[in-house]
């Protein structure tokens, strides 16, 4: 009786028994159900045995813990044979697609996470899978207000970092061997975990939410399709596609020859250097430089691959293809042409507002605002129009770029980047920035193209498995 009497007196003042204040945050290691999945892998099925946590709430004050929660998996038997999970990498699974939010209440995972094969066979290879929820641009309180607007997402997803490098030794995983993993805009916050680890710009955000004070920088990013360097991203569709048309015929050619020339200023600004001695990419030599290091040696895999009577017959298709003692020969504007133009102009911050990226830089009161000059200017016909400087935080604080070119000291030492030579929802000198300014910092790069893959391809989720456990020293 007296016992339990503390007991309620203790859960009154967050206390335990002993009289300290419980952590608001401590993982809940034992609480956990008992589940089994089995996993097709190229070494065959895997049956795992994994233990399951749902719906944990990593930060003291959130906005909404529905969004704000994370599920773990941690492996404990594969094929009969016991695992320790204690030093295994964590592979943190953003879900995230089209800037929206994650839902991780109801026992589900929302957005793009949950049964993917990646994080399957990353179960299957004995490491911690973490999926966390996070805000979007799509949360709205009862009284209209938004509460997920830019920088939410990635204030939450290092929230979730910290939460596990505070529970480090309760939790299992090695917290010094995080990788992030996501697609598209996933990847894009995925790249942007990476680059700006422990970044003073977003404490005063986590402190509001109850963060844990953790470091939160992660070892290791893999991006497929980043949508990331937003602000850019217009001038450089424009180089990419500005002379393909849409279904409704060319985009305005002045205003795609003035975003077109933006796009130059700024590729010669970032100062990258192209491989073997290439050079400095600029808007005039990346068709060559994408051509040279990432889309002919595509194709060639590709076309190497199939058989003879295969590959005649897709050249046959594909008459803007030759293929040549040396392989693959091809023009960029042929390429361009094939993959077709999927978004109008401005791609990004379209002067409607009706694209993923000016709602994700609305507000709590404004559901979508313009994010480059050159949008708003147009908009409001005002040619002295400026973004103002809290927007400009905020655009920098949502783009990989933006630390990469601060030289964070805290970036991760391992990058695995992937596109699909199909994908059209941004220009391939997104990624290749990426790739080639984290080369230029000496980073491990591992860097591919998937041949006719679209957006989000991922024609090899194995590779990444495989990668990691290189780069992270694992071993079951
Ligand atoms: C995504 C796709 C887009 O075309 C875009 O502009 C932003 C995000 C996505 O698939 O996540």
């Amino acid at each position: 009786m007296i016992s339990m009497a503390l007991t309620v007196v203790c859960l009154i003042r967050g206390e335990n028994a002993e009289g300290q204040t419980k952590d608001p945050l401590l993982f809940p290691r034992d609480n956990y159900a008992l589940e089994t999945r089995t996993v097709k892998t190229v070494a065959g099925e895997k049956k795992v045995i994994y233990h399951a946590y749902r719906h944990i709430p990593y930060v003291a004050n959130p906005v909404n813990k529905d969004y704000q929660s994370l599920n773990v998996m941690v492996p404990v038997e594969i094929d009969g044979k016991a695992i320790d999970a204690e030093n295994a990498p964590i592979f943190f699974e953003i879900g995230v697609g089209g800037y929206m939010s994650v839902k991780n209440a109801d026992g589900g995972t929302g957005g793009r996470q949950g049964g993917s094969s990646r994080s399957d066979v990353a179960l299957a290879a004995g490491y911690v899978i973490v999926s966390p929820g996070c805000r979007g641009r799509d949360n709205k309180a009862d009284d209209g207000t938004y509460y997920g607007k830019a920088p939410a997402a990635i204030v939450d997803l290092k929230a979730a970092v910290r939460y596990i490098r505070h529970n480090r030794g309760v939790m299992p995983g090695n917290t010094d061997r995080i990788v992030s993993v996501g697609c598209s805009a996933g990847g894009a916050l995925s790249a942007l975990l990476g680059s700006s680890g422990n970044s003073p710009l977003y404490e005063p955000y986590l402190k509001e939410i109850g963060a844990a004070d953790a470091a939160d920088h992660i070892f290791a990013s893999a991006c497929y399709s980043p949508i990331t360097d937003l602000e850019h991203a217009d001038g450089a569709y424009e180089w990419m596609f500005g002379s393909v048309p849409t279904r409704s015929g060319l985009v305005d050619q002045e205003l795609s020859n003035q975003l077109k020339a933006s796009y130059a200023t700024y590729q010669k600004s970032l100062n990258t250097r192209g491989k073997n001695g290439f050079g400095i990419l600029s808007a005039d030599n990346y068709d060559k430089y994408l051509l040279q290091y990432f889309l002919v040696p595509s194709a060639n895999k590709y076309l190497n691959e199939l058989s003879d009577n295969a590959r005649t017959a897709y050249l046959a298709t594909n008459t803007w293809i030759k293929w040549t003692d040396h392989g693959a020969e091809f023009a960029f504007a042929d390429y361009a042409m094939h993959i077709g133009r999927m978004k109008g102009l401005p791609a990004f911050d379209d002067f409607n507002r009706k694209q993923p990226e000016p709602e994700l830089f609305g507000n709590t009161t404004t559901a979508a605002r313009h994010f480059t000059n050159f949008s708003l200017r147009h908009s409001t016909g005002d040619q002295h129009s400026e973004i103002d400087n809290d927007l400009k935080t905020i655009v920098n604080m949502m783009n990989a770029m933006y630390f990469i070119g601060q030289n964070n000291r805290d970036c991760a030492a391992a990058w695995w980047l992937r596109n699909g030579s199909s994908d059209n929802h941004t220009s391939q000198t997104v990624m290749v920035n990426l790739v080639t300014s984290l080369e230029n910092m000496d980073k491990e790069v591992n860097a591919w193209v998937f041949w006719d893959g679209g957006h989000c391809a991922d024609d090899d989720p194995e590779g990444l498995i495989t990668w990691i456990g290189a780069v992270t020293g694992f071993t079951k």
